[in-house]
């Protein structure tokens, strides 16, 4: 059983369905996210800490991991999920939303997961999930660094699974495709396409509880893996079929 989580991007979203989860089955939650007065309505719902950070600013990573450890002494989950897009031409992106893209996306939970390591390896257990993208197993068009950001959190992911072999400390990752969130709103180009359809945060939250207890890739919908699996098995096919069908969202 999980006994103390932290959970990224818990003020809105994936992330506070999560928070909500994982407090109904008992786990203590430190809740982070930006959006003070929406972390503080969550702490008082769950019982949990908020601990409010912008990832986007260098070292804030690092103290938000001893914040947390400085409460609860350990921590036994954690999920790096909070996360932010940006949809657009590529020459169009500002470089401010580029950094931003970069550190929060990709940099913090790898400073995230480094800092919180070492307790979960003395312990001999703990769980880290990575709340990651269909985008980054196929590529989006006008999302290019939302994509690389998310598939470099796979390869990072995937590289501790083999590295923390034994250990006691597992990995899962959850590779949504469209989620109903204000992530769309905040990207600055809504989801106008039908399919996938978009799934509902708690579902994905159900996924990322689950991903703690039974480590693995965990997509949703499940369906989405056969064109992450196309696209490796067979790029040439896969880029054909994108091509016809879009490969926006
Ligand atoms: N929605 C989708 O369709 C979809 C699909 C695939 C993957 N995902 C991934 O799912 C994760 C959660 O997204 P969501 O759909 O739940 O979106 P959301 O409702 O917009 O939530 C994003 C969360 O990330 C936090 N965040 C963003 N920028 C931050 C920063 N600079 N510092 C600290 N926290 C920051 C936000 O905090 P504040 O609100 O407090 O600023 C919020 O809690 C993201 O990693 C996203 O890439 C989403």
């Amino acid at each position: 059983m999980t006994r103390t989580a932290l959970v990224t991007g818990a003020s809105s979203g994936i992330g506070a369905a999560t928070a909500r989860l994982l407090a109904r089955s008992g786990a203590r939650v430190l809740l982070h996210g930006r959006d003070e007065d929406r972390l503080a309505a969550l702490a008082a719902e769950t019982d949990g800490t908020a601990l409010p950070a912008d990832l986007g600013l260098s070292g804030a990573a690092t103290d938000l991991a001893e914040r947390a450890l400085a409460v609860t002494g350990s921590v036994d989950l954690l999920v790096n999920n909070a996360g932010l897009g940006w949809a657009g031409p590529l020459p169009e992106l500002p470089a401010g939303r580029l950094a931003e893209l970069v550190a929060v996306n990709l940099a913090a939970p790898i400073e995230l997961t480094r800092a919180l390591l070492p307790a979960m390896l003395d312990h001999g257990r703990g769980q880290l999930v990575f709340v990651s993208s269909i985008a980054g197993r196929t590529g989006v068009a006008g999302e290019a660094v939302y994509a690389a950001t998310k598939s470099g959190v796979d390869a990072f992911a995937e590289s501790l699974r083999f590295e923390l072999h034994g250990t006691g400390v597992t990995v899962g990752v959850v590779v949504p495709g469209v989620v109903r969130t204000e992530f769309f709103t905040r990207r600055g180009r809504p989801y106008t396409r039908g399919i996938p359809r978009p799934v509902s945060a708690e579902r994905v939250a159900a996924a990322v509880v689950h991903a703690a207890r039974r480590p693995g890739d965990y997509y949703l919908p499940r369906w989405l893996r056969f064109p992450a699996a196309l696209r490796g098995a067979a790029p040439g096919v896969y880029r054909t079929l994108a091509a016809r069908f879009g490969a926006e969202s």
